[in-house]
């Protein structure tokens, strides 16, 4: 199911033949990040991703044989960005966790730390979640950080050439509308945010991220995809399904 290719030394990526096995392994990634944080510090914090690609990875987490493992009730869940939308708008990112690996209630509402990026502006809305991660986290990483990937190369909201990816001292930040679709304004954590991590895992799928996949692993930062940019403080793991 799984033919894994180390790359050098980081980051790890692991192939697979279908979207099923792929979110079988991210499943069992965050089932043992969540063991090994609690067993550490008695707590569990994770970032969930927007787009698709997660929405089978969402269902299995809510399930029995996962939500045995993840202590749901110590676990905060964060989210990478959101576009500026209510909260169940069909183009919410948190619509979509929502109504996956939420469904089932496991998780304490307290403990649900959603981007409120419907009014306040979008500038507000950034500095509001940035404070959240600071009350919440404090200096200590995110445990976990799921992410997805665009055609172009583009995480979170962070777009290929945006301006936000220079943002060094901000750890969440207003995106004007980009040219991505949907043409909404955006909140995105940044680099520095992502990055502060104690794990990374990115799930894509196709054969057209695939393709970015092998020239991010062979030519990094000079490619203009923001993805390249990704170095968590712990492991950076590519899960890819053909
Ligand atoms: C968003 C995302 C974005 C997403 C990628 C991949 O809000 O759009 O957070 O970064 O993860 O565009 O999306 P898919 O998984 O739908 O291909």
């Amino acid at each position: 199911m799984d033919g894994t290719v180390a790359g050098a030394v980081m980051p790890t990526i692991r192939y697979f033949n279908s979207m099923a096995d792929l979110s079988l392994a991210a499943a069992e990634l965050v089932a043992e990040a969540a063991e090994t944080a609690m067993a550490a510090r008695g707590r569990f914090s994770i970032v969930l991703s927007g787009g698709t690609t997660p929405l089978p990875l969402y269902r299995l987490l809510a399930t029995p044989a996962y939500s045995d493992r993840v202590a749901w009730n110590k676990t905060l869940l964060f989210w990478g960005d959101e576009r500026c939308v209510p909260p169940d708008h069909p183009e919410s990112n948190f619509l979509l966790a929502s109504q996956t690996l939420l469904a089932e209630g496991l998780v304490p509402h307290e403990n649900i730390l959603r981007i409120p990026a419907e009014p306040p502006p979008p500038e507000e809305a950034a500095l509001r979640y940035q404070e959240t991660i600071r009350t919440h986290l404090g200096q200590e990483p995110f445990d976990l950080v799921l992410l997805g990937m665009g055609n172009d190369g583009h995480v979170a909201s962070l777009f290929p050439g945006s301006p936000q990816l220079t943002e060094h001292h901000r750890l969440v930040a207003a995106v004007p509308t980009p040219t991505a679709i949907p043409p909404l304004p955006r909140i995105t954590m940044t680099l520095t945010a992502l990055n502060h991590s104690r794990h990374m895992v990115v799930l894509i799928s196709g054969k057209e991220k695939g393709e970015l996949l092998a020239a991010i692993s062979s030519q990094g930062k000079s490619t203009p995809y923001p993805a390249a940019q990704l170095a968590p403080l712990g492991q950076l793991t590519w899960l890819a399904a053909r």
